[in-house]
């Protein structure tokens, strides 16, 4: 049986498993993905275990995306220009690092946009979410301006990925809420951080958030008349693309998205 699993801390409310395994199950593979909550003293061991016992892929999430580098044997160029890793595949014990979380993003609009060469976007955030969701798609030729509470960092993410800075006067085809406000302040308010009128000059608008799946952002888009794309697509795309990177195999996206939607 071929091993995977999810290394995080703390990883226990992962959506992953269900993903994956239902995955496996409906490709009759015999594979098992499990939870890896690896406390950061216990990393380096973790790490032997994955090349010996052996540990076919990992997902890799908080506190490890940037850490994991150090330890891998090939990085992707996705992952060099993003500086996280979000996947690793072991291939006869060397290790291969690929990012899918901008694979994951772009994905999930182009469910709706089709294609997004060209489109006017505007990302708000410039942490790590956003760094990987600007990346994707400036790969994929669309016009990126970055809206942030601190401008500084802003400039400095729209510098290196050939994006430009922008405020709440800005508008576009997407409108992508990429920050961590309401995990960090749930109070904070919707009309201070997106004016009703500012969502109003965008198409289409997606949350990264998945709990809860409808934000209040994304129903005060609903209730404007806006196109809404809900945080778990994302989820769901990125798994897509490992489970792709891992086996070799067409991944079942249908069968994934039914489990994580029955366990979020
Ligand atoms: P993540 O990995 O989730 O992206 P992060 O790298 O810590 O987390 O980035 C958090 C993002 O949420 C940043 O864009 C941050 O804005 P600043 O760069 O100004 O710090 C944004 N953010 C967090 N709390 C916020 C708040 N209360 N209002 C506006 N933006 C906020």
């Amino acid at each position: 049986m071929k091993k995977y699993g999810i290394l995080a801390y703390p990883a226990k409310h992962s959506l992953s498993p269900a993903m994956h395994n239902a995955a496996f199950r409906e490709l009759k593979m015999d594979s098992e993905y499990r939870v890896y909550e690896i406390p950061e003293p216990e990393f380096g061991d973790f790490l032997k275990t994955v090349k010996h016992e052996p540990i076919s892929g990992l997902s890799v999430s908080l506190p490890y995306k940037e850490v994991i580098f150090k330890h891998l044997n090939v990085v992707d160029e996705d992952v060099k220009k993003i500086e996280a890793c979000n996947t690793v595949f072991n291939k006869g014990g060397i290790l291969y690092g690929y990012n899918t979380d901008h694979v994951g993003s772009n994905m999930a609009l182009e469910e709706v946009v089709g294609n997004l060469n060209g489109a006017q976007v505007c990302v708000m955030g410039a942490g790590g979410a956003a760094r990987a969701i600007v990346y994707g798609l400036k790969k994929s030729g669309a016009d990126v301006v970055i809206v942030n509470r601190s401008q500084e960092k802003a400039q400095k993410l729209a510098e290196e990925m050939g994006a430009s800075v922008g405020d709440l006067s800005c508008s576009g085809d997407i409108l992508i809420q990429a920050t961590s406000v309401w995990t960090l302040n749930p109070d904070t308010s919707l009309e201070e951080f997106a004016p009703r009128e500012f969502v109003s000059g965008f198409d289409i608008v997606m949350d990264i958030v998945y709990k809860p799946l409808s934000t209040p952002l994304l129903a005060m888009a609903a209730d404007i008349g806006k196109q809404v794309v809900t945080g778990e697509k994302m989820l769901l795309y990125q798994g897509v693309k490992q489970f792709e990177i891992w086996t070799g195999e067409k991944a079942p996206v249908e069968v994934m998205r039914e489990a994580l939607i029955l366990n979020l």
